[in-house]
């Protein structure tokens, strides 16, 4: 790569690009700098402007809606499932209105959205998929990250897989992808500057992480899932825990909990890292934060798992041992 002399947007991004769009049965893959990127790229290919407006589940890391924001739209936040976290097709499809441009659709901490019923509840609407956290994971008919007109994924260090900084979007359209190069490059088609766009590329060093990575990627998932299903049975019937869709399996980039009534989730936390065990937030209710302050949204389910989620520890060099430790040390947090 040194010797190559092109450090960035180089012949390992291209195969980076070809090796994940291969893995998840898309036509094309263009690697930009975050996930955050790809999503904002999306939306612009998309032509998401001021008067329109985009759907987009509130329980999430709030790049999704931050990028709606920054492209002039106004968000359309929508409820999630009490037990699988993610926005249904029916509360998508109420949601919907007349200036509904496009939907965003998340698998939340690589948990598969249903994407079948989503498609269908919402025709020819553009959906944007973010599967930021899902690469991995496969909807009952399908690998994560193959739903919708974009798919947006994210390398960053929480993810399965990382480059360091990095994302990419993928999609079956060649003019959306031929957009998509186009826009993280400063607007540059055939060496001529065509549009105003900003520098979302890749470089090749992080490709050469994800692509040694990748040759890894089945047994960090095959490890992933069993430290899972270990939370999963210690856990059953004590602690609430997100729910897959028959059929549908989850890469568990996140595993988290439902802290019952009467327990403040930041003492928990001191506690448990009194510990040595690090827990911490598990997501957020987007419209509650200071960036939309204003909303007057109630969206029951996103606030009460941004409220009591706690996110426990969970990687592939992570030791059953462990999990028992982990869990050992909050049921005694919660016994107190
Ligand atoms: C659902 C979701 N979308 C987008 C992102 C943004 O990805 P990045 O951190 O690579 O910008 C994240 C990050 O955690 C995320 O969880």
């Amino acid at each position: 790569m040194l010797e190559s002399g092109q450090l960035v947007q180089g012949p390992l991004v291209e195969r980076f690009e070809q090796a994940v769009a291969a893995l998840l049965g898309r036509r094309h893959g263009v690697a930009v700098s975050s996930g955050t990127s790809a999503l904002q790229l999306a939306l612009k290919t998309l032509q998401v402007g001021p008067g329109d407006d985009v759907l987009c589940p509130a329980l999430s890391w709030p790049s999704p809606a931050h990028a709606v924001r920054l492209a002039g739209a106004k968000v359309g936040f929508v409820d999630v499932d009490q037990g699988e976290w993610n926005s249904t097709a029916e509360a998508l499809r109420e949601a919907r209105s007349g200036s509904s441009k496009a939907a965003i659709v998340i698998d939340q901490f690589g948990n598969p959205a249903r994407a079948q019923e989503i498609g269908e509840a919402l025709g020819s609407l553009p959906i944007i998929e973010d599967a930021a956290c899902a690469l991995g994971s496969r909807f009952a008919t399908g690998p994560c990250g193959s739903f919708g007109l974009v798919s947006c994924l994210s390398f960053h260090p929480r993810k399965v897989l990382t480059t360091g900084e990095g994302g990419m979007c993928l999609t079956d359209d060649d003019d959306v992808a031929d957009k998509l190069r186009t826009m993280r490059n400063h607007g540059q088609l055939g060496g001529e500057f065509v549009v105003a766009a900003g520098n979302a590329r890749m470089t090749e060093i992080a490709a050469a992480l994800g692509l040694a990575q990748l040759q890894r990627l089945d047994e960090i998932l095959g490890r992933r899932r069993e430290l899972a299903a270990l939370y999963a049975k210690a856990l059953d019937g004590v602690l609430d825990v997100q729910s897959t869709p028959e059929g549908a399996e989850s890469n568990y980039q996140t595993f988290g909990v439902i802290l019952p009534q009467g327990f403040a989730r930041k003492t928990v936390c001191e506690k448990l890292d009194q510990k040595g065990v690090e827990a911490g937030v598990l997501s957020f209710a987007i419209h509650k934060l200071g960036s939309f302050a204003g909303s007057d949204a109630s969206l029951p389910i996103a606030e009460h798992v941004a409220m009591r989620g706690l996110a426990l520890p969970l990687y592939p060099q992570m030791r059953n041992a462990e999990v028992d430790e982990v869990v050992h040390a909050l049921l005694g947090v919660l016994d107190e």
